[in-house]
Order: structure tokens, then C-alpha cells, then sequence
């Protein structure tokens, strides 16, 4: 556990009921119940409490809690003089931890930062067990996420965002188990690394991809001679070929630029020349 985890003041929580704060307990409330039915329309107000539907009420009868654990939602009722209580919301809540200097396993330093999401779910031990459960869970968020990324490398923190969130939340939960929050989920929000290394990594993916553009290009022309030589093949076989070929290119010629075009030789006279 961490520094600031050990710090929160770690109390159990009794088992025992709340009768058992002696004679002079017993004594105490049957005053207080006294003082409720002598003055009993007004008291009314002083005892009837109301918790909204998110919270719950932890109360404490001369110091010792309540059995029967957190009150509400709706009415409860208060002892006045011996019984006080401690309101708890119930909902989700949110927060941001603060960008962390992270100097990961490859010795690179990165600065991360992630939001928690968490509520309270057992809103006695909650009270009970630690002085300041919201703060004791921040403080705690800030040094898990600094030890969870201190044992992985660059590239395990740029690929696997999930993965670190995922066991973050497991480690967090955990840990806050006994102070009655339940981390509902963790998400790494940004890694921002520094600027030389940025331009580094930069210059070497534009590297890799112009190199794998030159792959590319030799495969194609490679591929085009081959078939170049497979269509000299062809030609070579029949001569007939040749001379269509050869009227082709005219043709292709005259369509471009359509100025008169004198054949240059009888075609009879190229067929000779290329069975010769
Ligand atoms: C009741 O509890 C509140 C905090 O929850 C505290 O400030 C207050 O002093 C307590 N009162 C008594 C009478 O114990
Ligand atoms: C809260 O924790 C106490 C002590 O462990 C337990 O007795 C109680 O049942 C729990 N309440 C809820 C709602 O889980
Ligand atoms: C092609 O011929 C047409 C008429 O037949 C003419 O108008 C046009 O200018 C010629 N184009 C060129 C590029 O010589």
C-alpha cells in the first residue's frame, strides 16, 4: 500500500450493537427518549431527519455506530443530545488525476494522466475506516497509476491503453476495498511524450513508410518487365503478331495527332526482314 493509502487512519469497525456503551449509556437514552415525549410536538422536528434517495446516513449513538448499518433513503430518526450522524452520497463520482511524471522501464520519462470514476459502496465502512475516504482514493489513483506504468515499456503504454486501465482499476478496487469504495473504471487519458523523442519517432515512421514505398515500386516495375518479356515472347513465336502490332501503333498515332501519315514501308518487307 501506498504512502498516502497508510496514511488514511484505519479504525475497525465494530461487530458490537450500540447497547453496549454501559449503564450510563442505557441512563443516557432513556434521558434523551424522556426529553423527546416531554416536549413531543416540537421534538418531532428535532428527530425526524431525511436523506435523499442517492445518500445514506451513518449514525453514531454516544460515539458507537449504530447496528443495523447506514439509514436512508427517506426518514430516520435521531436521539437528540446522544445520537449523530453523518451523511453519505451514494452516487458516482468522478476525477481527474493529475498529469504524472512517469520514467517508464526503457527509461523514458512520460507524462500520463487518466480519470477515475468510483462511489461509495458500503457507506459505514466508509465513515468508520478512513478519515477522508475521497481523498485517501485520489491520492492513492496518483501513485498506482505512477508504479503500474513505471513497470512497462514505451510501446506497452502507447498499445495497450486498455490493458493498463483494466488492471489499474483491479489494483485500485482492491486497495480500496476496506474503506467501502468501489472503482467502477479507470481510463488513461493522455501520454504525452517529450518532444524529441515525438520527433524521433516521427522520422521513423516516415522511414518505414518511404522505404515500403520503394518496395512496392521495384515489385511493380519487376513484374511489368516480366510481363514485357512474356509479350516478346509472343510476338517472337508468330510474325504476324508483330506486323498487327505494328499497324496498332499507326493507328493509336493517327488518333492522337491527325496529320497525314505516310507508311514508311510495305509491310510484306518487315515480315521478311523479321523471319530473317
Ligand atoms: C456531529 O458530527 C459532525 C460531523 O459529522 C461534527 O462536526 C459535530 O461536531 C458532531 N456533533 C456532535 C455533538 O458530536
Ligand atoms: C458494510 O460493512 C459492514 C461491516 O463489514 C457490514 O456489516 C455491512 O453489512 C455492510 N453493508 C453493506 C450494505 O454491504
Ligand atoms: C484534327 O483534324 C481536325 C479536322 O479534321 C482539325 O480541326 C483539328 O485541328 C486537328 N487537330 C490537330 C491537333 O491537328
Amino acid at each position: 500500500m501506498s504512502e498516502e493509502g497508510r496514511k488514511a487512519s484505519v479504525v475497525a469497525v465494530g461487530t458490537d450493537n450500540s447497547g453496549d456503551n454501559g449503564l450510563c449509556g442505557v441512563l443516557l437514552t432513556l434521558i434523551s427518549w424522556l426529553l423527546v415525549l416531554c416536549t413531543l410536538p416540537f421534538s418531532l422536528c428535532v428527530c425526524f431527519r431525511v436523506v435523499q434517495e442517492y445518500e445514506r446516513a451513518v449514525i453514531f449513538r454516544l460515539g458507537r455506530l449504530l447496528s443495523g448499518g447506514a439509514r436512508g433513503p427517506g426518514i430516520f430518526f435521531i436521539l437528540p443530545c446522544i445520537e449523530n450522524y453523518t451523511k453519505i452520497d451514494m452516487r458516482t463520482s468522478v476525477f481527474d488525476v493529475p498529469p504524472q511524471e512517469v520514467l517508464t522501464k526503457d527509461s523514458v520519462t512520460v507524462s500520463v494522466d487518466a480519470v477515475v470514476y468510483y462511489r461509495v459502496s458500503n457507506a459505514t465502512i466508509s465513515v468508520a475506516n478512513v478519515e477522508n475516504a475521497h481523498h485517501s482514493t485520489r491520492l492513492l489513483a496518483q501513485t498506482t497509476l505512477r508504479n503500474m506504468l513505471g513497470t512497462k515499456n514505451l510501446h506497452e503504454i502507447l498499445g495497450d491503453r486498455d490493458g493498463i486501465s483494466a488492471s489499474m482499476q483491479n489494483s485500485l478496487d482492491s486497495a480500496t476495498d476496506n474503506w467501502g469504495i468501489k472503482v467502477e473504471r479507470v481510463e488513461v487519458k493522455d501520454v504525452r511524450l517529450p518532444v524529441q523523442l515525438q520527433r524521433a519517432m516521427a522520422a521513423e515512421a516516415e522511414a518505414a513508410r518511404e522505404a515500403r514505398a520503394k518496395v512496392i515500386a521495384a515489385e511493380g516495375e519487376s513484374k511489368a518487365s516480366r510481363a514485357l518479356k512474356e509479350a516478346a515472347d509472343v510476338m517472337k513465336e508468330s510474325p504476324s503478331a508483330l506486323q498487327l502490332r505494328y499497324l496498332q501503333t499507326l493507328n493509336s498515332i493517327s488518333a492522337e495527332k491527325n496529320s497525314t501519315i505516310i507508311f514508311p514501308l510495305p509491310i510484306d518487307f518487315m515480315s521478311q526482314f523479321v523471319n530473317k
